[in-house]
């Protein structure tokens, strides 16, 4: 088995390889992945580096503040911020397939790659793409030896057909707690390493149904309230990941103090998994779920309902698009 020492100098020596003297663009997520594989191109190439966080309108709260915050504190990266909201929203209006949604979203992030690459041409010619590609990643997208398409994840399946860069994927041999290891050796913090996975497509892929500012809206009130009990309940180390999933088409009949409620619901979707290839629902403290639910119920006006997701992947997958 690899030492992690020597898949940072290897992956190092190919990036070096691969890249020459020439310029590279990191789409930053906020993510555990592409920020290892950012770090991983910084040391092999230094300030020929440049991050691009794209804010899709898709992301968590504070996701944005804390990648402008924590990682180029620790990097000292070059990093530029784009605000794509109004971009992903019109072109994902009136799509509720969720690999089309998939699709778009990784074919917008592209678009929106491509624009930085021709900003920055004053400094440079950026013809290298970088993504934290993981094994899962490739094997789920159907990109695997005779492995189905389960989803398109968004930097695999949902690449464009005419993609003008040459892409760096330095994890794409690499399952998430080998990346976690890498990302260690190469200093990044705790607050980066041991984050939980978020999907690059964001909560575009927990909307089930049509993706609208005011479903955003809903769903990340939602999703705030659900992380900040995990957290402060001490449960993030033992789950790996607990999607919120708004069911945005469905309705159902709620009452509140003497009025009568036609709200939508929210799925907790908590899980533990080691790789993200097979994961099991985690069993979380009732007490906890109940002060989840009532919290959204009382803090989210449009949600009247929380149901909880008791499936195993398989036969679920983790996310539900
Ligand atoms: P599924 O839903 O396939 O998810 O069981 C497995 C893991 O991958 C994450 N995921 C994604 N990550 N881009 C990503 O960067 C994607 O398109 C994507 N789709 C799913 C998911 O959150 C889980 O950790």
């Amino acid at each position: 088995r690899w030492t992690t020492s020597s898949i940072v100098d290897e992956q190092v020596a190919r990036i070096r390889e691969q890249v020459g003297d020439g310029k590279a663009i990191c789409g930053l997520s906020g993510g555990v992945d592409s920020a290892v594989a950012a770090a991983l191109v910084q040391r092999a190439i230094g300030d020929r580096l440049t991050c691009v966080f794209v804010d899709h309108g898709l992301l968590r709260a504070g996701e944005r503040a804390q990648v402008e915050r924590d990682f180029v504190a620790a990097t000292g990266v070059n990093l530029v911020t784009v605000d794509a909201r109004e971009r992903f929203l019109d072109a994902l209006r009136g799509v509720t397939d969720p690999e089309r949604k998939r699709k778009i979203i990784g074919r917008e992030f592209i678009r929106v790659f491509e624009q930085a690459e021709r900003d920055l041409k004053a400094e440079g010619d950026y013809r290298f793409l970088v993504q934290g590609t993981l094994y899962p990643d490739v094997v789920e997208s159907g990109g695997g030896t005779g492995a189905a398409n389960i989803k398109s994840h968004h930097n695999v399946g949902g690449l464009p057909d005419d993609l003008q860069f040459t892409l760096v994927e330095p994890l794409r041999a690499l399952f998430k707690d080998e990346v976690r290891r890498v990302g260690a050796e190469l200093g990044l913090p705790e607050t980066i390493v041991q984050r939980q996975p978020f999907p690059g497509p964001g909560l575009g892929i927990r909307i089930i149904g049509e993706v609208t500012q005011e479903r955003l809206d809903i769903l990340r009130r939602a999703d705030a309230i659900a992380r900040e009990e995990l957290t402060s309940a001490g449960l993030d180390r033992q789950i790996w990941q607990c999607p919120v999933v708004l069911l945005a088409d469905v309705r159902s009949v709620g009452v509140q103090g003497d009025g009568r409620t036609y709200g939508h619901p929210v799925v907790l979707r908590p899980v533990s998994s080691e790789d993200a290839m097979t994961a099991d629902w985690t069993r979380l403290p009732y007490d906890v779920l109940e002060r989840i639910s009532t919290r959204i119920t009382n803090e989210v006006n449009e949600v009247n309902r929380v149901v909880l997701d008791v499936t195993s992947k398989p036969p679920g997958t983790i996310e539900w698009e």
